[in-house]
């Protein structure tokens, strides 16, 4: 049982607070986790508890550790670190609100993560295993290899510039593919005379005019690299477009041109046209444009991987609307958007269920936590976005999957397939 749970205030690869979490079982075994934090938030997400006032530009969370070393230990002392469903609850419970304001998202996830690792420990199994199943995959990955938007301070708009391994004989030569492209990208901007210097999430960030510019930059990385662009490498992108977005107008103001919906529509379908790797975009139109989202989604969706973030934020209620009105072909997910383990799993089982594809990912703040990688072969999520292939606290990730790979190798590892299969397991 639960013997003791208790945080700490830590911090993230931004140098902003963030939580850790213990869970100690009654025989002295430990579970630990971190969690991380976003920049580009949707409105709808689960509330992250931050203190306000002065110290650490109002960034501390202190008073989500509080919670987490008062109320939720006394409610969680004795529980079965086995009942993940259970302990969830009784933390949404003991919360008493619809998005975890009063005792903070961060507090409960970060015991909600804990409490997985702490059974798994306990079992003396890996995470992956003790989350998952038998029928194991290895996920493709996502790798933002050039940051806009809210995560570098340069005149791009769109946020994320990725690269994916499509053709691959492993996990591992697959990565080995991204780095490589990784390091020739680094020569191609260089050349182009711009800066390589690294935004948030280990991409580099040039200051490029425009997003077009950073595209035709990936393409000819790609080639240099020795591969064939939609063949060994594919390209995706996050275009994050609530940052863009006029509530008022409901046009697009992007890189120094108003766009209407349908102007941003056919810049879109321009992109695609051109650079025919492109096999991923996300959230294309803003967070309360849900119709124009819809309606670019049903016009090339059977050609692209549509994805929907910011608008659904891992929500089960979100993803039910969304599945209504035909809003995308996949869902982002992320833990903390929505706060507890349980939920998160409920989430992507509703997106198989109605055969949409699911990519895992990462927050843009991020810690050392490889948590993020083992649920993503547990979950068999096939997709999982977690940066470049640069900087520790994205790195780590692809490393864990690295590790895994080789212990899955044992009974020859399964590599995700794109589009992937999404049947309901
Ligand atoms: P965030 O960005 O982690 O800064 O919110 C990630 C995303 O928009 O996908
Ligand atoms: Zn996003």
């Amino acid at each position: 049982y639960i013997e003791k749970v208790k945080a700490r205030e830590i911090f993230d690869s931004r140098g902003n607070p963030t939580v850790e979490a213990d869970v100690i079982l009654s025989d002295g075994t430990l579970g630990r986790a971190e969690v991380p934090s976003g920049a580009s938030t949707g409105e709808l997400e689960a509330v992250e508890l931050r203190d306000g006032g002065d110290r650490l530009q109002g960034k501390g969370v202190s008073k989500a550790v509080n919670n987490v070393n008062t109320e939720i230990n006394k409610i969680l002392h004795g529980a079965d670190p086995f009942n993940q469903a259970q302990i969830d609850q009784a933390m949404i419970d003991l919360d008493g609100t619809k998005n975890k304001a009063r005792l903070g998202a961060n507090a409960i996830l970060g015991v909600s993560m804990a409490t997985c690792r702490a059974a798994a420990n306990y079992q003396k199994v890996p995470l992956y295993r003790y989350l998952g199943g038998t029928d194991l995959e290895l996920p493709q990955t996502f790798h933002n290899v050039i940051n806009g938007g809210e995560h570098a301070d340069n005149g791009i708009d769109m946020q994320e510039f990725m690269i994916t391994p499509v053709e691959r004989t492993s996990f591992r030569d697959g990565f080995e593919k991204i780095a490589n492209t990784y390091h020739t990208l680094k020569k191609v901007i260089e050349a182009a005379g711009y800066q390589t210097g690294l935004g948030d999430e280990g991409g580099f960030a040039p200051d490029l005019n425009s997003s077009e510019e950073a595209l035709k930059m990936l393409h000819e990385a790609i080639e240099k690299a020795g591969y064939t662009p939609g063949k060994e490498i594919a390209i995706a992108f996050d275009a994050a477009a609530s940052h863009f977005y006029d509530h008022d107008s409901g046009n697009y103001n992007f890189e120094g041109t108003v766009k209407t919906p349908d102007e941003m529509g056919d810049y879109y379908v321009k992109l695609l046209s051109e650079f025919p790797e492109i096999i991923s975009i996300e959230d294309p139109y803003g967070e309360d444009d849900w119709d124009n989202f819809a309606k670019f989604a049903k016009k090339v969706g059977d050609q692209v991987q549509i994805v929907t973030d910011d608008n659904v934020c891992t929500n089960p209620e979100l993803f039910r609307k969304a599945i209504k009105m035909g809003m995308a072909n996949s869902f982002l997910i992320k833990l903390n958007q929505i706060g507890t383990v349980t939920e998160t799993l409920e989430a992507i089982r509703i997106a198989r269920k109605n055969g949409y594809t699911t990519m895992m990912s990462h927050r843009s703040g991020e810690t050392g936590d490889t948590f993020v990688a083992d649920f993503t072969v547990a979950t068999n999520s096939s997709q999982l976005k977690s940066g470049a292939p640069a900087r520790s606290e994205r790195v780590e990730k692809y490393n864990q999957l690295l590790r895994i790979e080789e212990e899955l190798g044992e009974n020859g590892s399964r590599l995700a397939k794109f589009p992937n299969d999404v049947d309901f397991d």
